[in-house]
């Protein structure tokens, strides 16, 4: 029996996607960094599997996405890969790879489809990725964009801020959206901004919206997945829908496995190896402690 029963429905392509904003049908996007969390989603039957550079702080540590280099993020979407069939897989081009020159991140965006199997990149940014988004796209690969609260930004912005929230910035937010549009993205993640401003743009461009803090009138929703399963140790910002308690089930369990050891209540008999009676009899005989017999040297000081 095939491990991903959800392979009933279609791959997840960008026409799919396509189709489901003209059906009106919302698409799920989650973030995975690796082979089980992956394979789990898309066994769920998520459209979209996100590598998101939220893998910097969510798993590697970092207090921000900056750190995290595109070497890690290429071993996290391979891992990704082997666990996954039919969701696409949607590659971010971390921080310092898109910044310095077109070249170079055309370069990352080829590795990422050619080494890491990504189906996609992201990037974060609205007009002032105009050229990249459309050489990227004309190159044939798929471009999802990233507007409204960008982490990439986080320094200029001085924090994780709603995005959006005058009508100048409102019009700018629209206009970067009408940009990526004309460059050649596939879709828009539209991070944490008003609810109205979220409807709008999802009215105004045709192609799908994916949002995150924007309200429940976007095409889709995407969400990073030690978010919405508890396994993230700082303050969850006001979007976020906890569905499990993951960070308590792993502590009670370590914890637990951790005291059978010291009373050595594990492992049990039927969780050890054991050879037939006579064998076992004959190894202590042959190589068992003689008491005569001192192992090993003790220094003395
Ligand atoms: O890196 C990430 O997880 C993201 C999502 C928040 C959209 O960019």
């Amino acid at each position: 029996m095939s491990h991903h029963p959800e392979l009933a429905a279609p791959k997840v392509t960008v026409p799919y996607l396509q189709d489901l904003k003209a059906r009106d049908q919302k698409i799920v996007m989650i973030t995975a960094y690796n082979y089980p969390t992956a394979r789990l989603a898309d066994e769920a039957g998520v459209d979209l599997i996100l590598v998101g550079d939220s893998l910097a702080n969510t798993a590697l540590g970092y207090d921000n996405t900056l750190p995290v280099t595109f070497e890690e993020m290429l071993i996290a979407t391979q891992s990704v890969r082997r666990g996954t069939r039919r969701a696409m897989i949607v590659a971010d081009l971390p921080f310092g790879t898109f910044q310095l020159n077109d070249e170079e991140a055309i370069r990352a965006a080829i590795r990422f489809v050619k080494e890491g199997g990504a189906e996609a990149v992201k990037i974060e940014g609205g007009r002032n990725r105009f050229a990249l988004v459309r050489q990227l796209v004309e190159n044939g690969i798929p471009v999802m964009g990233h507007i409204g609260l960008t982490p990439q930004s986080v320094l200029q912005m001085g924090g994780y801020k709603v995005q959006g929230k005058s009508l100048s910035a409102a019009r700018r937010l629209l206009d970067d959206a009408l940009s990526l549009e004309t460059a050649g993205a596939f879709a828009l993640v539209l991070e944490v901004i008003p609810t109205t401003l979220g409807r709008l743009v999802s009215e105004k461009i045709t192609i799908p919206t994916i949002g995150i803090g924007a309200g429940v009138h976007t095409d889709g929703q995407v969400m990073v997945m030690s978010d919405m399963l508890g396994l993230n140790f700082g303050k969850s910002a006001k979007f976020v829908r906890q569905y499990a308690d993951v960070k308590t089930v792993i502590s009670e369990a370590v914890k637990q496995y951790a005291e059978d050891v010291r009373n050595q209540a594990y492992p049990a008999t039927q969780e050890s190896y054991e050879v037939p009676a006579a064998t076992a009899e004959q190894i202590e005989k042959a190589i068992g402690v003689d008491e005569n017999e001192i192992p090993y040297v003790i220094y003395a000081d």
